[in-house]
């Protein structure tokens, strides 16, 4: 449940959370485990050399005469580096509760026999501190290193550094271990919009660069196959217009009757499907995708049906700038409503805008077509049952054609339930 949504989605995000989140764990685990028993030993030992060297001071001021106390002082001094002076009585006050340094609190309570206090001055530089002797002050000063190690500091910010400056290296190598994932996904987009991509090359990984290859392969052999398959259509068709046209001019010789009329309608027709035959193979044929306004491209196209009396109108049009392969795009459109004209009655075009895609919508007021075959019209020469029976049907590849041209633009098309009880067609283009 949690982390769905928290966890990286991205492979480079994931890799660096697969390698770095162990190791800097094992580098804090082991700082801490480290640092906790050292910093304890080493805290000890400071606070007994200190407070030893005190208290040594202390004992033999007392037991000493007095006339040997400057020249004991000034050894002390030079000996341990800690600074004595000697005060009056009454610079001694008790007042002050520092919580500072409890270990040499300690150590200095347990051994010196008499009051004292201990505090940091100048900054945290200096700790001073003051023993009362019967008839003076003594006022110790010594620098805070002698009971703080500066080493936890330093190796902390050493390991922070040099665990940032790989992280950064890391962060680097892996972006460049990406990238040619990346380059073939997107290689494998443009081949599924029907774009080349020539410049791809495999690189990377041993993997990434298989996968690659691979690609490559499946790729051109795709293409093998769909140009012998319209090169073969495109040549039939090709040749059968000789034929069927010595075929017109013959019949336009012969007399006026019911057989030749007849002759003459299927002579149409058979040109009628050679022309979609040829449509099909042509594609959107390496056509150049321009910045579009869509919704004058549709206006225009409505226009042309209402001026051959067709009866189709232009319900919803927002404003839509697209890249579009407009011959290709007007097939398409043209291959809908011509449905939507020859099988449903009146036919309502509408462009509607979302975020990042637009929707042409065409519905018509036929019998539509049931759930189960909307998948199967799309296929090439498919065409149902009712529409065979028509005279002006088609070959069967208008929504095969336009599905091609829909997914040419990273689209798509669907079928479903027009409001209006026929068909709508759903034509989707991402912005
Ligand atoms: N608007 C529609 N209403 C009902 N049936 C349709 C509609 N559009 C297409 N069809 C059905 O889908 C089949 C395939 O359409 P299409 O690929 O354009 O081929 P064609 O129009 O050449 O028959 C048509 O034969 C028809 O049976
Ligand atoms: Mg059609």
């Amino acid at each position: 449940m949690i982390g769905k949504n928290i966890l990286p989605k991205g492979l480079f995000g994931r890799a660096l959370l697969i390698l770095v989140l162990p190791t800097v764990l094992i580098q804090m685990v082991m700082a801490y485990i480290f640092f906790s028993r050292h910093w304890d030993n080493v805290t000890r030992y400071m606070s007994h050399a200190l407070s030893g060297e005190m208290v040594f001071l202390t004992s033999q001021l007392r037991t000493m005469p007095p006339e040997y106390h400057t020249r004991m002082i000034a050894d002390f001094e030079m000996a341990t580096g800690i600074a004595v002076f000697r005060e009056p009585a009454n610079a001694f006050s008790g007042s002050f509760a520092s919580q500072d340094f409890p270990e040499f609190r300690a150590r200095l309570a347990s051994l010196l026999h008499a009051p004292f206090t201990v505090r940091r001055i100048s900054d945290d530089a200096l700790i001073e501190v003051r023993i009362a002797f019967d008839d003076y002050t003594l006022r110790l000063l010594v620098t805070v290193k002698r009971l703080e190690s500066r080493t936890t500091i330093i190796y902390l910010s050493w390991m922070m550094g040099v665990s940032v400056l790989f992280l950064i290296i890391a962060v680097l190598f892996l972006r460049n271990q990406i990238r040619p994932i990346n380059r073939l996904a997107e290689a494998a987009d443009d081949f599924g919009r029907g774009m080349d991509s020539p410049d791809f090359r495999p690189g990377g990984a041993r993997e990434v660069r298989k996968a690659a290859r691979a690609f490559i392969v499946m790729k051109e052999r795709i293409f093998r196959q769909v140009r012998t398959r319209t090169e073969m259509l495109a040549s039939i068709s090709h040749d059968l217009r000789t034929p069927l046209t010595r075929m017109k001019l013959q019949l336009a010789m012969l007399a006026d009757s019911d057989a030749a009329r007849e002759l003459k309608d299927d002579v149409q027709q058979m040109e009628h499907m050679i022309q979609e035959y040829l449509d099909f193979v042509r594609g959107e044929g390496g056509e150049e995708a321009s910045q579009t306004a869509l919704d004058a491209l549709l206006a225009d196209v409505v226009e042309d049906y209402r001026r051959l009396k067709a009866d189709v109108r232009l319900a919803a049009r927002a404003p839509v700038q697209a890249a579009i392969k407009v011959s290709a795009f007007r097939r398409m459109l043209h291959n809908v409503i011509d449905n939507a004209l020859r099988y449903g009655k009146r036919c309502e075009v509408s462009l509607v805008k979302s975020v990042n895609y637009c929707e042409i919508l065409v519905d018509d007021e036929g019998e539509g077509i049931p759930q189960e075959k909307r998948e199967e019209v799309f296929r090439p020469f498919s065409r149902l049952d009712a529409s065979r029976n028509l005279k002006s049907a088609g070959v069967g590849l208008g929504l095969t054609i336009a599905r091609d041209i829909a997914q040419a633009h990273g689209g798509s098309i669907t079928l479903d339930t027009s409001p209006k009880a026929g068909l709508r067609v759903r034509i989707r283009l991402p912005l």
